[in-house]
């Protein structure tokens, strides 16, 4: 699981890491609290089609959800050897399991056989692949994917079609993300080239520690983008939020971080407010968190709940149908629970989360979304030059679909 090595160093005091991250992160925060927020070059417009589109929808599925690496879930999910989750939000049903030799692997969850589901449930299910048995002939697979039973075998020799072990997919392990390409004929997956200058950014989380401790879906009559746009502006803060976040933090004030497709954008809390008047020197240390944003459809937070009480949440967003969003949320005990009060408050942390976003920010993306259907033909919305982290969203996954956003 030691992925990260070799990446900032062998060794690395992590924790030292972060807190040099979050020193800087608190820097740029304060500079922007004393100028602007990081803004981008102008508003953008986008076509409604860019939400409800149907062809749109095809053109994301196939190039995004099937091809683009895609966090399957953290390598605490999968912690031993012989357990497995289900990935079946992006598509096809993955098997996700970690073989005795300890290594991470993607199969479709399809019997060679006739094809049938080994495993007959939905995501989040997670529990053990040691031995595989199919539910309608009884073919039996390992945890790493081989063909180890075969009632009536006989009727099976002289096949020449090729071994009949399980459908391996592009997938990798690295800085504590298993990452699968849904699509059993697509290229590897080279996490470095992939995540790049954001493997900066993430190793210091630590996701390789972390320990899951409540997961579950959440849904929005939207299309998946209406719902991902809430994540990445404090726009809203004041008002959709006014009885929660907008009482710690500031709103529409934003440091956006790019790096390549992915980046880190952060909302300063109120507890800036007395570093404005200090001298850097004297400023006391805080932990600054913020939303990791991994191209294209997953957040990851990190924050404290309490003083030394951390968690990570993971959200990944998947389009069931143009206008349904399904979030697989999940928090983890970032470097492993460490005593009850600590799994309490993760929980506590997994259900205001939860109640909010379910609540506020999916409410107005269904309703934003509804009116976008009944909109004039060539209506727009626009982003805001304050709302510059979905600006690049938006222009990343335009790209990747070769697909305008404006004048269609
Ligand atoms: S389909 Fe699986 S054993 Fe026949
Ligand atoms: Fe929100």
């Amino acid at each position: 699981m030691n992925k990260y090595e070799n990446l900032l160093g062998d060794n690395k005091d992590w924790a030292e890491v972060r807190a040099q991250n979050s020193a800087k992160l608190i820097k740029k925060q304060v500079d922007m609290l004393k100028t602007q927020t990081d803004m981008a070059e102008a508003a953008l417009p986008l076509h409604k089609s860019v939400y409800i589109g149907e062809s749109r929808h095809s053109a994301e599925r196939n190039k995004i959800f099937l091809n683009q690496p895609l966090v399957a879930c953290l390598s605490g999910d999968i912690a031993e050897p012989g357990t497995a989750i289900l990935f079946d939000a992006a598509g096809p049903s993955i098997i996700v399991s970690r073989g005795k030799d300890g290594q991470a692997r993607a199969f479709l969850n399809m019997c060679t056989h006739r094809g049938a589901k080994l495993i007959e449930e939905h995501e989040p299910w997670s529990g053990s692949s040691k031995r595989l048995s199919c539910p309608f002939h009884a073919w039996l697979f390992d945890s790493d994917g081989k063909l180890r039973g075969q009632p009536g075998k006989e009727g099976f020799t002289n096949c020449d079609i090729g071994q009949r072990d399980l459908i391996e997919l592009p997938s990798t392990e690295y800085l504590g993300l298993i990452l699968v390409r849904a699509n059993p004929d697509g290229e590897p997956i080279d996490a470095k080239a992939f995540l790049a200058d954001f493997a900066q950014a993430l190793a210091p989380l630590e996701l390789w520690r972390a320990e899951p401790v409540k997961k579950g879906i959440m849904t929005a009559d939207s299309n998946w983008k209406f719902a991902l746009d809430t994540y990445g502006e404090s726009y809203h803060f004041a008002t959709l939020h006014n009885s929660t976040i907008a009482k710690t933090n500031y709103n529409d004030k934003n440091v956006f971080e790019p790096f390549g497709r992915h980046h880190r954008v952060s909302f300063p809390s109120f507890k800036l407010r007395e570093l404005l008047e200090l001298d850097e020197k004297d400023w006391p240390k805080f932990d600054a968190g913020g939303v990791h944003f991994l191209f294209p459809n997953t957040v990851i937070f990190y924050g404290s709940v309490a003083k030394d009480m951390f968690f990570t949440q993971v959200f990944r967003l998947f389009p069931d149908g143009v206008g349904k969003t399904i979030c697989h949320f999940a928090v983890y005990a970032p470097f492993g629970v460490t005593s009850e009060e600590h799994k309490a408050s993760c929980v506590a942390a997994f259900d205001a989360t939860a109640n909010v976003v379910q609540t506020e920010d999916y409410r107005v993306a269904s309703h934003g979304y509804a009116n976008l259907i009944t909109a004039p033909k060539d209506h727009h919305v626009v982003l805001g030059a304050n709302e510059p982290a979905l600006h690049a969203v938006h222009k990343h996954i335009a790209e990747v679909i070769g697909m305008p956003l404006t004048d269609i």
